[in-house]
This record gives structure tokens, C-alpha cells and sequence, in this order.
């Protein structure tokens, strides 16, 4: 049976690692062709190498590093029906100690970073029949907690993004996110790794326990294939119940 991304071609950013990697396997398994992106240069070939995909090696935060990083991918798919935006980092701490290069680098990597790859991809995305575009946000970007001023603020952005993406990009272009409540991935090892810790934050999840990053994959997915024809400007929580109250 072909699978559910037969004959797609598209860009997973931060897919050396966590979600991206997640999605970049799935991906792969039904049938798409892809051009991974990441920072992290030893781990991002890896990956591409392991999936049959080729790999690019740039700072999201970069625009020029972007731009030759999506011409070179777009060249090596022979065009381009999709991106998923999952770099992204996080730093928390009190408003009081925050300082301005952490805010400038979290809104660098994940808002101005999905933005500079989106403009980079978007000539190939709108010669494509049916492109998707699809960012991964976070419930920190639809709910307040403590110490997240900068990183929400960059999701909470991302999130509006992705919206007016929709708008202006529609018809032939689906623009969604995903907003992942804490997932095991190594962004969140601090968390998971503390057995103490890790039961506290499952406790507070109606399902009673952390997501994986094959969770946050099954959703994009479902964003970036036929199945979600009638999907646009959405943000999907997958949160295993975090952020309904
Ligand atoms: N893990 C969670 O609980 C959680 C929850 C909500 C949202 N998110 C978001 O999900 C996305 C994926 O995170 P993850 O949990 O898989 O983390 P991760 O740390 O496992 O993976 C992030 C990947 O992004 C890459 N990356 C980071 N900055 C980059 C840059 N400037 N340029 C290129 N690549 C860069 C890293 O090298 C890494 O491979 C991020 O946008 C994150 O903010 C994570």
C-alpha cells in the first residue's frame, strides 16, 4: 500500500533531534522525500543518512545560511510541498533575571526562524499543487506559566504566524501548528530524567503522563497530508490535557 506521503517533498527543521527526528522518520516511512535541517551538523547527517534524505546544515536564525540551506534542498527534492518548523529552543527563568540576549535568541530561533525558512521556501511552495506549511508551537504559546516570559512570547507569536500564513498564502498553501504539551525529548530532560520531577508534571496532564515525540509526528502528519484538506490556521493541542482548564 503507498504510503500517506507518496510523491511529497519536504523540509523537517531540527531534525537531528526529539520531535523533528520523530517526524522526519514517520515521514519517511510513508514515502515522502526529504531535506532535513539542524544546527547540529554530526547528528542531522546521521539521521538523513539512516532515512534516505539529505541533510543541510544551518541556523534558522541565520537568513542567509537559511536561504542557501532551502535553495540547496529545494534543488535536491526537485521542488518542495511542504515544511515543518521544529527548531526551537527553550530557555526559563524568572522576568527578573532574564537578560536581552536570551530574549533575542529565543525569538531569533523560534519565531524569526520559522519565518526565515517559510520565506526562503515559499517560491517552491507556491509552485506546488497543494503545499503545507506546519509550525511546531507550544501550549506555552496559549497559556501563562511562570518563568516562560520569552519562550511563550515566541510561541504565542508563532502561533499568529501561522494564521495569517493562512490568509495570505490560501488557497494552495495549508498553514497549521501544533501546540505539544511536555513531550520526552532532550529539551525537556532536566524535567523527565528527576523521577520526582517527571511524576509531578504527569500528575498535573489528564492523561497522567508525558508525550512522546511520536505523538507530536502523528499530528504533523496529519497536517502536512490530504487528510487534513480543510484544515488551515488551526493550532492542534497535543497535551494529553495540560492546557484545557
Ligand atoms: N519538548 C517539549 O516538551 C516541547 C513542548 C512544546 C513545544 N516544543 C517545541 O518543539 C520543537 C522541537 O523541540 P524538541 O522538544 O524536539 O527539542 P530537541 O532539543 O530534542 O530538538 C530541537 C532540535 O532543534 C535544533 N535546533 C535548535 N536551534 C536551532 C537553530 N537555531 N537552527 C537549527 N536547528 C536548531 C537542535 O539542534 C535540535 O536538533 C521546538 O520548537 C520546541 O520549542 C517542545
Amino acid at each position: 500500500m503507498a504510503g500517506r506521503m507518496q510523491g511529497r517533498r519536504l523540509i523537517v527543521t531540527g531534525a537531528a533531534s526529539g520531535m523533528g527526528k520523530a517526524i522526519a522518520e514517520l515521514f519517511a516511512a510513508e514515502g515522502a522525500a526529504l531535506a532535513l535541517l539542524d544546527r547540529d551538523e554530526l547528528r542531522v547527517r546521521e539521521v538523513a543518512q539512516q532515512l534516505g534524505a539529505t541533510a543541510q546544515v544551518c541556523d534558522v536564525a541565520e537568513a542567509q545560511s537559511v536561504d542557501a540551506a532551502v535553495g540547496a534542498a529545494v534543488t535536491a527534492l526537485g521542488g518542495l510541498d511542504g515544511v515543518v518548523n521544529a527548531a526551537g529552543v527553550l530557555v526559563a527563568k524568572p522576568f527578573a533575571e532574564f537578560d536581552r540576549a536570551t530574549w533575542d535568541r529565543l525569538i531569533a530561533v523560534n519565531l524569526t526562524g520559522p519565518f526565515n525558512v517559510v520565506h526562503a521556501a515559499l517560491p517552491a511552495l507556491q509552485a506546488a499543487v497543494q503545499a503545507t506549511i506546519v509550525n511546531i508551537a507550544s501550549v506555552s504559546g496559549v497559556m501563562p506559566m511562570a518563568g516562560t516570559a520569552g519562550y511563550s512570547a515566541s510561541k504565542a507569536g508563532l502561533i499568529m504566524f501561522t494564521k495569517c500564513l493562512a490568509f495570505d498564502l490560501g488557497p494552495t498553501i495549508r498553514a497549521n501548528c501544533i501546540c505539544p504539551g511536555v513531550i520526552r525529548t532532550e529539551m525537556t530532560r532536566y524535567l523527565w530524567e528527576n523521577p520526582e520531577h517527571s511524576q509531578r508534571a504527569a500528575d498535573r496532564v489528564a492523561l497522567k503522563t508525558l508525550g512522546a515525540p511520536e505523538d507530536i509526528a502523528r499530528a504533523a502528519l496529519y497536517l502536512s497530508s490530504e487528510d487534513s484538506a480543510f484544515t488551515t490556521g488551526s493550532e492542534i493541542v497535543v497535551d494529553g490535557g495540560f492546557s484545557w482548564r
